[in-house]
């Protein structure tokens, strides 16, 4: 569950700090160091702080998701992805939904970086949609469906993993394999506000399930005593290790 790094034990949690500036996510940051978690850095605070916070984050020695979910013509996203590795990005991610064709454009462009390149991941079905909401956009799988058709698509186009919902991941394991990267959102510590997430878990049973990774902002951005919410679930999940 827990990935060792040299004597680190490295948390599986990244937080999203989805911030609307970079004071306070620099704030946040300031109070905790890279062994607790690694970063997500999505829509929101790249919009308002941009390519240098995210180099700052690097800088500082924190392994660094870039969200922004990359969905348009495969030449554009490959550049963009090219243009993410720059920053020093640990992981970065594409919308599985640009199909085949864009999830490879990217992927190639990343392998001509070498060993060194981030981890490419294919968002599949959000974890905020229903399958009512897939019908409504004329999808008529389940989501639980249409998780594994896009996961099984961003394997063969060379992603290293999928972000999914912890509902997805046991079924997933079985079809992707072993060294496919499950990273789940939708994590709501017990007794915490769903918010508009649909398909949630709490962070043990979504490691228990086979997440590598676990993304995690509202309960702890938004928690009281964020820096405790934090080590709090480090410490829960710890517990789940032999
Ligand atoms: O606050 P909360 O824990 O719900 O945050 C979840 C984070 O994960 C948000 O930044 C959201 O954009 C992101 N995310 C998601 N579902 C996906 C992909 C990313 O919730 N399928």
């Amino acid at each position: 569950m827990h990935k060792t790094e040299g004597n680190q034990i490295a948390s599986p949690i990244i937080v999203a700090l989805d911030y609307n500036n970079a004071k306070d996510a620099l704030n946040f940051v300031a109070q905790i160091d890279p062994t607790l978690c690694q970063l997500k850095v999505g829509k929101e605070l790249f919009t308002v702080a941009g390519p240098d916070l995210v180099r700052k984050l690097a800088n500082q020695g924190y392994r660094v998701f870039l969200d922004l979910k990359y969905h348009d013509i495969p030449n554009t996203v490959a550049q963009a992805c090219v243009a993410a590795a720059d920053l020093g990005v640990w992981m970065m991610n594409v919308h599985s939904l640009g199909g085949s064709r864009m999830m490879e454009a990217a992927s190639d462009a990343l392998s001509r970086l070498g060993s060194s390149r981030p981890l490419l991941i294919a968002v599949t079905i959000l974890t905020s949609m229903s399958d009512d909401d897939l019908h409504e956009i004329g999808i008529q799988s389940s989501a639980a469906d249409q998780v594994i058709t896009l996961s099984q698509l961003a394997r063969k186009a060379g992603c290293d993993g999928v972000v999914c919902s912890a509902q997805e991941t046991r079924k997933l394991r079985q079809t992707s394999g072993e060294d496919f990267l499950l990273v789940t959102p939708g994590i709501r510590p017990k007794g915490s506000d769903t918010g508009d997430q649909r398909r949630i878990m709490t962070p043990e049973q979504a490691l228990q399930n086979g997440s590598d990774y676990l993304v995690i902002g509202r309960p702890v951005t938004q928690a009281d005593d964020p820096i405790e919410a934090l080590r709090l679930i480090n410490t829960q999940i710890s517990q789940l290790n032999p």
